[in-house]
């Protein structure tokens, strides 16, 4: 059985953690090594059991193993904070795995962009450093797309971002510091649980339901764990789907008011949405920092968000951009500019909206003998697997057969690290027959024909 050395000076279960880490380390643990069961380490070690489940708890935070499932607790191995990313495997054919949006042609419409971007009359400055982050025509642009989101911002707490993760990793790096504690669902995107492990956070999930988070949990470890920052995606959320209800928005703005907490509302899928909530931003102003981005609503290469600052944050935040890029690309911004103040960008999202529909309902249809949630304006459906599948396994072996999906585990918190779910992105594979075809192919191994 393993046993950790434990070095001397720290509290025990910090000194078992760390044991983890520095066997994963130095090769005495290896990626899928079963660790024993708590109750073994805590006889061994003759400590409380109550350290030994702290220690794993944050073992798991940590992304050093796969959490406690009923069979074991496992050793993840790999670095951590490193994004899941399937791609350089030379033997997957269909990738559901990566979060892309549909590929559409839109030859035409970069075309015209681009002989935009030629003719621009001030070209030079987009050449240039933008001395403050942005210029005044880009934040307008960025101004009223807001708006159109519902979220009202002035100007001077309107910044431009390289995308919606470089504007919630700015929130993060301006709003935080290492060893505190960030709230988010118990299910989250892999970019921010890796960004918060790099950053030295820690990520404590709240429990969520068909209408999204708990707001009655999120109180509650709010108020336990002292976090003042939270960061949420209530809006298409990934990977659930839920929608959070207006109810539990009203709620959670007035108790993020009465208790000076931080949201950060990362909403990059709200505008596919055709009937949008209203943002937390919109109900809770001085204490929500907005996210939205281009990527998965119009074009993920032109890598341009916006992110509404409240007035008092948003010096601090524009400084935590500058760290992270000094500034947007000023030509991207640009050709966003152009786009939202044209309507170019309001019809893509339209003509993204069509094409998505399609891949969903035929992901409904090929997967209807399973537990499918699926909303046709989102990117993905998420795959509910029957026991005995853990979501882990299914994935490698879904792998042999040359198909990638995304777990549940590198998407969970400690407490959901129990849920066995995939998610299957509906973006990714380009052709449209062998999108479909992989689908058949889950469908055959669910019902055990493969
Ligand atoms: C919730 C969430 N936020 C942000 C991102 C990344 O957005 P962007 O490409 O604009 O940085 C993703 C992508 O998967 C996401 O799921």
């Amino acid at each position: 059985m393993w046993k950790p050395t434990l070095e001397p000076g720290r509290p025990i279960y910090r000194a078992i953690t760390d044991a983890i880490a520095r066997d994963v380390e130095n090769g005495r643990l290896a990626a899928g090594d079963r660790l024993p069961p708590q109750r073994d380490l805590a006889k061994a070690l003759a400590i409380n059991l109550s350290s030994v489940s702290k220690a794993y708890r944050l073992a798991f935070d940590l992304g050093l193993t796969n959490g406690e499932t009923g069979r074991g607790t496992f050793v993840r191995g790999g670095d951590p904070a490193r994004i899941p990313w399937p791609s350089g495997e030379n033997n997957i054919n269909i990738d559901y795995a990566s979060n892309f949006p549909i590929p559409l042609d839109l030859r035409t419409d970069v075309l015209r962009l681009c002989s935009d971007m030629a003719r621009y009359d001030t070209g030079q400055r987009l050449l240039e450093y933008a001395p403050s982050g942005a210029s005044a025509d880009d934040v307008e642009a960025a101004v009223s797309w807001l708006r159109s989101l519902g979220v009202t911002a002035l100007p001077e707490n309107v910044l431009i971002t390289s995308g919606a993760i470089n504007g919630v990793f700015a929130c993060l790096l301006g709003l935080t510091k290492a060893g505190e504690t960030v709230l988010c669902e118990d299910l989250t995107s892999p970019g921010l649980i890796s960004a918060a492990r790099m950053l030295g956070l820690r990520l404590v999930g709240i429990p969520m339901d068909r209408q999204g988070m708990r707001i009655d949990h999120f109180k509650r470890i709010a108020t336990e764990t002292g976090a003042h920052v939270a960061v949420l995606n209530p809006t298409l959320h990934n990977p659930t789907l839920t929608v959070l209800s207006a109810r539990r928005r009203e709620e959670l703005a007035a108790f993020v008011k009465s208790s000076n907490m931080i949201l950060v509302e990362d909403e990059v899928y709200a505008p596919l949405l055709e009937a949008l909530p209203t943002p937390l931003a919109a109900l809770a102003p001085a204490h929500v920092c907005y996210v939205t981005s281009f990527s998965k609503v119009m074009l993920p290469g032109l890598r341009i968000g916006y992110l509404a600052a409240p007035p008092v944050l948003a010096e601090r935040l524009r400084n935590a951009i500058r760290v992270s890029t000094w500034m947007p690309s000023p030509m991207l911004a640009s050709l966003a500019s152009r786009w939202v103040r044209d309507g170019t960008a309001a019809r893509l999202i339209q003509t993204r909206r069509n094409a998505g529909r399609e891949r969903i309902q035929a992901a409904c249809r090929i997967l209807r003998a399973h537990k499918v949630i699926a909303v046709e304006e989102a990117l993905h459906v998420w795959l509910l697997l029957p026991p005995p599948w853990r979501a882990d396994e299914f994935a490698a072996y879904l792998k042999q057969h040359g198909i990638t999906v995304m777990p549940s585990q590198d998407l969970a918190t400690a407490s959901a690290a129990s849920m066995q779910a995939v998610r299957l992105s509906v973006g990714a594979e380009p052709n449209r027959a062998r999108f479909e075809q992989g689908l058949s192919r889950i469908d055959r191994i669910l019902h055990g024909r493969e």
